[in-house]
């Protein structure tokens, strides 16, 4: 185990869930925190670790941390599950295991950990977790708790007594069906555009019980920290602050902070750098469902035909177990063929380094946090397609309320091959394509501001720094 180096500095657990876009803004928090004189113990769970290090040429993670110079020591646990159990394909089993198995390993280091020298004081776990709040007061340390999706939807779950109450969540009355004006803080969205767990159209008896459980512990957090910035949502933030210790301090991406970039991607990363440098300015469509939600073979072959009849050039990022079968398997027949040095099709690439390549032009996205705040952050306009949870409510703002995107399907359901391939030529070329990279750029300046020398999140993560200190001390 990493040797504590000064006993003097306050010590904070950070444990991610086992997701990419829980873990990527997890490693900045905790860079940052440590550049701020925090030691942190960072704890993966050993399927993660498995798939990071298989994925990283079998880096150290502990070397990869102490080489930041910085306090930090990195730890694995079991999540109660075999390394070969698939946990994607059988997501509401590993779901009912991180509620009813995880948290006694949580409980197990955290014993361990607490008999330190120093001994730490604070345990940062994400919103979803539902056993953060109960081992944090169980062994007398500050709970944190960090959302990693917009404040907008953070309002939405902390109120989900509202939505129920006027038939939009949980409930046999359907008196109120249209618009949902009633939460404070946010301007009136429709039904379809909650995220998709509290949509009658999701049944999973363990994902109510996990959001349950989490948002009534989220209100007992000392603090909550959030992937978001103030000036993008200004309404949702003000009424949340209204409610508890909350700060913004968004967006959590390492190219933009001082400290050492560290990376645990769970798949290997494939190079584009030859292949995009040799395709002219913003001709390139970027188009990528994230880490965890999964597609159907029918939307995969209509979205590649779609791509095909665009005549566009593209890189498409296809995970493994995107779909429940080989992605080699769900490609139209000779579509690679067809496609030839047009498209590129990768199970995994550096999001980043593609996206701010000056010749992709558009990502055709499921519409994740992370992958939204990366656009805005390089001016890329979206195409969206959202899939699960939070994304169908990030896609309103996006589309609605931005205005730096359109969506790939109006209804939520996609249309034919044609109507995708004109969809992607509209996000790439025109007055539609004019108008969002004008929009795209206003909101990015935000992005740049906010995290400038006195800007809203630089500020907030040094009070939020502050209020911490000052609460374990
Ligand atoms: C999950 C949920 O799906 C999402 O709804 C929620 O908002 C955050 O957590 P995920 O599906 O992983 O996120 O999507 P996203 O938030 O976009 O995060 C994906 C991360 O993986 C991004 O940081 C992106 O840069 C990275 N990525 C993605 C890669 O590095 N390479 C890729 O090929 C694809």
């Amino acid at each position: 185990m990493e040797k504590i180096q000064n006993p003097k500095k306050p010590h904070i657990i950070i444990i991610p869930p086992p997701f990419q876009g829980h873990i990527n803004p997890s490693i900045q928090l905790t860079l940052n925190l440590a550049s701020k004189g925090f030691i942190v113990t960072f704890i993966n769970t050993h399927s993660t670790h498995h798939h990071i290090t298989k994925a990283n040429n079998y880096k150290q993670y502990d070397d990869v941390f102490a080489g930041s110079g910085l306090d930090i020591s990195y730890r694995t646990i079991s999540d109660g599950f075999p390394l070969s159990f698939d946990r994607s394909l059988h997501r509401e089993q590993f779901m009912v295991g991180r509620v009813h198995v995880f948290p006694a390993h949580v409980e197990e280091i955290v014993r361990e950990l607490v008999d330190l020298e120093p001994r730490p004081t604070c345990l940062v776990a994400d919103t979803f977790s539902t056993w953060g709040y109960d081992v944090a007061r169980k062994y007398g340390l500050v709970f944190v708790s960090f959302w990693t999706q917009p404040a907008l939807v953070l309002t939405l779950y902390l109120h989900l007594d509202l939505l129920k109450k006027n038939g939009h969540y949980d409930s046999k009355d359907n008196s109120n069906k249209d618009t949902i004006d009633y939460i404070p803080g946010v301007t009136s969205l429709k039904p379809r555009d909650l995220m998709s767990f509290l949509q009658e159209t999701d049944t999973s008896k363990i994902m109510h019980w996990i959001i349950h459980k989490a948002f009534t512990d989220a209100k007992k957090a000392d603090f909550i920290i959030c992937n978001t910035v103030e000036e993008l949502e200004p309404g949702p933030i003000s009424v949340l602050k209204e409610m508890q210790p909350i700060y913004a301090i968004g967006p959590l991406f390492p190219s933009h902070f001082t400290n050492p970039a560290v990376e645990m991607n769970l798949w290997s990363e494939s190079d584009c750098s030859r292949w995009l440098n040799n395709k002219p300015q913003g001709s390139v469509l970027y188009a990528s469902f994230g880490s965890y939600a999964h597609s159907n073979k029918q939307d995969i072959e209509t979205i590649a035909n779609g791509l095909l009849l665009s005549g566009l050039s593209f890189i498409w990022v296809l995970r493994p177990g995107i779909v429940n079968s080989d992605v080699t398997e769900v490609l139209p027949n000779g579509f690679r063929e067809n496609v030839g040095n047009r498209g590129l099709v990768v199970p995994w690439c550096k999001q980043n380094a593609v996206l701010s390549h000056s010749v992709v032009g558009g990502f055709l996205t499921h519409c994740g946090w992370n992958s939204i705040l990366e656009s805005i952050w390089v001016g890329v306009p979206l195409l969206c397609f959202p899939l699960v949870g939070d994304q169908i409510t990030n896609r309103k703002m996006v589309v609605e309320d931005w205005k730096i995107g359109i969506n790939l399907c109006d209804d939520g359901k996609l249309g034919s091959s044609n109507e995708v391939a004109q969809r992607i030529k509209l996000l790439m070329s025109g007055k539609t394509c004019y108008e969002l990279r004008k929009n795209i750029e206003q909101v990015r300046k935000k992005l740049e501001n906010a995290l400038s020398g006195n800007g809203s999140s630089q500020m907030n993560f040094d009070k939020f720094v502050t209020d911490v200190k000052a609460k374990i001390d």
